[in-house]
Order: C-alpha cells, then sequence, then structure tokens
C-alpha cells in the first residue's frame, strides 16, 4: 500500500509501454531459437499446426489469468497469493517456487544469450573459432555471460517504466526491422520455396505424443508463463487497462514473431541443402554455415546474432523483474540494492551453466549429469517440467482458490467481455488447463521428451 512516506509503487505508463514489455517478455530465445528448432524436428507444418492450437486454447486463456493475479493485488506473485489466502499459506511455496525459477532461468539463459551476443561480434572476437571451442572457452563464455548480464541489470535499474518500458519500446521495432531484412535475404535465395512448403504443409504422418506435448511445453515457455513473470508484469497494470485485449496483442505479437523466425530459417536452411531437424545446434552451427554460404552473408549473420540478443534481452529483463519485485516489495529493499544482489547471485549461478559446454568435464554431458550437462539439465528440470508444474499450480491457485469468478471479475475491470465467453474462460481455468498441464507432466515423467 502506498502511504505518506513509501513512494507509490510503479505502473506501466501507457498501454503501448505494457503490450510491449510483456510481448518483449514473451519474445526471446523460445521464439527465434527453440520454436524454429523444435518445428524443424517435428516435422515443420505439423508442428506449427499443433502449437497453434495449444497458443489459442491453453496459453492464451491461461496468460489472462496470470495477468489477473497480478493486477489483483498490484504485488510480485509470493505477495499477489499472500493478498488471497494470508501469510500462514502453504500456497505461498508457489510464489516462492516463481522467484527461484526466474533466478534459475534467468542464470542460464544469460548464458546461451551472451553466445548470441558473442556470435553478433565473433568475425572480431573470435573469427574462424567452431561453435564446440567457442563454447568450451571459459574467458569467451564468461565475458560475455557478464556483459548481457550487465546489460540486463543496467534495465531493469532503471525501473519499470523508465527501464524496462522505455527500452521495450525502442528495442522491439529494432527487432521487426531487422528480422525483416533477413527474411527478405532468405526467401529470395534460390531453392528458398523448398523451405517454406515444409514449413507450412502439415504432414500429419510425423505427429508422435512427443511433438504434441513439446509443442505444449513450448506455448507456456514462449508467453513466459508458469514463473509468475506475467504476473509481476500484470501487476504493474492499473485497474483501468483491458486484460483481455492487451493480452491478445501480446499472443498476436509473439505469434507473428514466432512464425517469422520460420521464414528467416527454413528457407536458408533448405535453399543449402542442410538437416533442418539438428536440435538445439540449429541456430548457432546451422545457420552460420548456411549464412556463410549465401551472397551478403556475412552482414545477415551479424544482423541476426544482433536481433537474437534484443530478443533474449527484453525477456531476460522480465526474468529479473519478478526476483526484484520480490524483494521490493516483500523486503522492503530499494530497486539499487536488489539489482545490485540478486544481479551478483545469478552470476555466480550462471557459471556452472557457462562451463557446462566442455569447459569443465564433470558439468559437461559425460560427467556428473550423465548424458546432459548442468545447463540443459536446469532448463529440462526448471525451464520445462518446472513451467509445467508452476503453471498447474496457478491454474489451481486462481481456479479454485481464489475462485475462477473472483478472477474473472479482474478481467471485467476494464474490458467488457460477455458473460458467454467468461463463463468459458472460467471453465478453461478450471478443468481444460489443470488437466491438460498434467498430461505435459505425465510425458515429462515417463521420459517422453
Ligand atoms: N518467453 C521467453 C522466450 O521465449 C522465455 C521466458 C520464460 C521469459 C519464462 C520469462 C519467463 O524466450
Amino acid at each position: 500500500m502506498a502511504s505518506l512516506d513509501t513512494p507509490a509503487r510503479e505502473q506501466w505508463g501507457s498501454r503501448l509501454g505494457f503490450i510491449l514489455a510483456a510481448a518483449g517478455s514473451a519474445i526471446g530465445l523460445g521464439n527465434i531459437w527453440r520454436f524454429p528448432y523444435l518445428a524443424g524436428e517435428g516435422g515443420g507444418g505439423a508442428f506449427v499446426l499443433v502449437y497453434l492450437l495449444c497458443i489459442i486454447g491453453i496459453g492464451m486463456p491461461y496468460l489472462f489469468a496470470e495477468l489477473s493475479l497480478g493486477r489483483n493485488s498490484q504485488r510480485n506473485p509470493v505477495g499477489a497469493i499472500e493478498a488471497i489466502v494470508g501469510k500462514r499459506s502453504l500456497w505461498l511455496i508457489v510464489g516462492g517456487f516463481c522467484v527461484l525459477a526466474g533466478f534459475v532461468i534467468l542464470s542460464y539463459y544469460s548464458v546461451i544469450a551472451g553466445w548470441a551476443v558473442g556470435y553478433a561480434v565473433k568475425d572480431v572476437i573470435a573469427p574462424g573459432l567452431g561453435f564446440g571451442d567457442f563454447v568450451a572457452s571459459p574467458p569467451l563464455v564468461i565475458t560475455l555471460l557478464a556483459v548481457f548480464l550487465g546489460i540486463t541489470l543496467l534495465v531493469v535499474l532503471g525501473g519499470v517504466e523508465q527501464g524496462i518500458e522505455r527500452w521495450s519500446k525502442i528495442l522491439l521495432p529494432i527487432l521487426l526491422v531487422l528480422i525483416l531484412l533477413v527474411i527478405f535475404r532468405a526467401v529470395t535465395l534460390e531453392g528458398a520455396g523448398e523451405g517454406i512448403a515444409f514449413y507450412l504443409w502439415p504432414d500429419f504422418s510425423g505427429l508422435t505424443t512427443e511433438i504434441i506435448i513439446a509443442a505444449l511445453g513450448q506455448a507456456f515457455f514462449t508467453l513466459s508463463l508458469g514463473m509468475g513473470a506475467m504476473v509481476t508484469y500484470g501487476s504493474y497494470l492499473s485497474k483501468k487497462e483491458n486484460i483481455a485485449t492487451s493480452g491478445i496483442y501480446v499472443v498476436v505479437f509473439n505469434t507473428v514473431i514466432a512464425l517469422m523466425a520460420g521464414f528467416m530459417i527454413f528457407p536458408s536452411i533448405f535453399a543449402m541443402d542442410m538437416d533442418p531437424a539438428t536440435g538445439p545446434a540449429l541456430v548457432f552451427i546451422v545457420l552460420p554455415e548456411v549464412f556463410s554460404q549465401m551472397p551478403l552473408g556475412g552482414v545477415v549473420s551479424v544482423t541476426f546474432f544482433v536481433l537474437l540478443s534484443i530478443a533474449a534481452l527484453t525477456s531476460s529483463i522480465s526474468l529479473l523483474e519478478v526476483v526484484v519485485s520480490y524483494f521490493v516489495d516483500e523486503r522492503s529493499w530499494s530497486r539499487k540494492k536488489s539489482v545490485a544482489i540478486i544481479g551478483g547471485l545469478v552470476f555466480v549461478m550462471a557459471i556452472p551453466s557457462a562451463l557446462s559446454q566442455g569447459a569443465v568435464a564433470s558439468l559437461s554431458e559425460g560427467g556428473i549429469f550423465g548424458d546432459t550437462d548442468f545447463l540443459s539439465f536446469m532448463d529440462y528440470y526448471v525451464g520445462s517440467v518446472g513451467l509445467a508444474l508452476g503453471a498447474f499450480f496457478l491454474s489451481i491457485f486462481i481456479g479454485w482458490v481464489w475462485g475462477a469468478d473472483e478472477a474473472a471479475q479482474e478481467i471485467m475491470q476494464g474490458s467488457n467481455l460477455s458473460a458467454r465467453v467468461l463463463s468459458v474462460w472460467m471453465f478453461v481455468i478450471r478443468y481444460i488447463i489443470p488437466l491438460v498441464v498434467l498430461i505435459i507432466i505425465a510425458g515429462y515423467v515417463t521420459g517422453t521428451l
């Protein structure tokens, strides 16, 4: 509560500012690195179609739920839950998990984002170095991690309106222009048509349960759901804002960027006769190879990795903001103190991830994590399973403990959805989402992913 001696809690400066900041959180490595490789592995068009269904049927209604929980209390995920069930409830653990997940995801996310930064300037800092040697070089990866995390800290230090909102408004339009430039180059390559066909023509023969589960998991990751980022961003919304319309803009914007990423990547890959199904290495190994063979490839490569870094930055600031908002709201730390202390801890936490790609054998594949490495281990257990669990408990909390009708009333403030639409939404929150998420978790547990 704002009183005379504590300054009022910050809010977004404008509706567009909120939409761009939330879209910036959603648009990230998930759209440009993860989505294309999943689509490449999942048979192209068939994956894309299932992904779109998951976004519209599950991701979007659940996004409204997280935004309404945040706006209701105007607090971070822990505070938002506490405002409903009080200080002594076990549900606070779910809020605590959100803060912890933000912290952990930010640590390894910054490592991958650091690679993107490094690849943007690779001709200057490490010309000719292959991906394997690049990511196994401790001085390189740790410096790049520090650079990327440092920029993230600076933006969040600026606060909600002067930091996050201002930079999202500057960076997202730049991102869009850069993507259009790369698409233009990609689709004008000779032989690009085959890639476009692979990407758009759904071939359902290869559609497996694994692919459907992956598409669902991707819907949560790409919309920044399941760990309270959208609760936190929703908490800076005023009661006048329309959650439904703004949420739809975020979903549309995020989906358009993911689809555009496919148009940058698949035409290039097919034009250069490469394999689209190479997994996480697609963007860092296959693409540079593709770029090196195409006319104007040097410029396209720099452009691509700059845009990947920008996309990652507008997401990493939202991960950090979840943790910072907790310490600011609940522990009364200043923003400066929170950013400094949390930033330092995230950096330390990121070091094992940074060193897990060959630099330190025990952290890398074949070490103590068996056939995976520290970074992939964290991404799997926190970034995939963790988000699914988070979404499960948060949807139960919102649908049953807080109450879908209360949440619906929160959404109604500032918007004018019909009673029919709202009752469908309530049904989805209470039944469909927990059920579907349970299926994803069962999939993870039985090891299909
Ligand atoms: N949505 C981001 C991406 O696609 C990742 C993210 C997940 C950000 C969870 C915040 C919270 O890259």
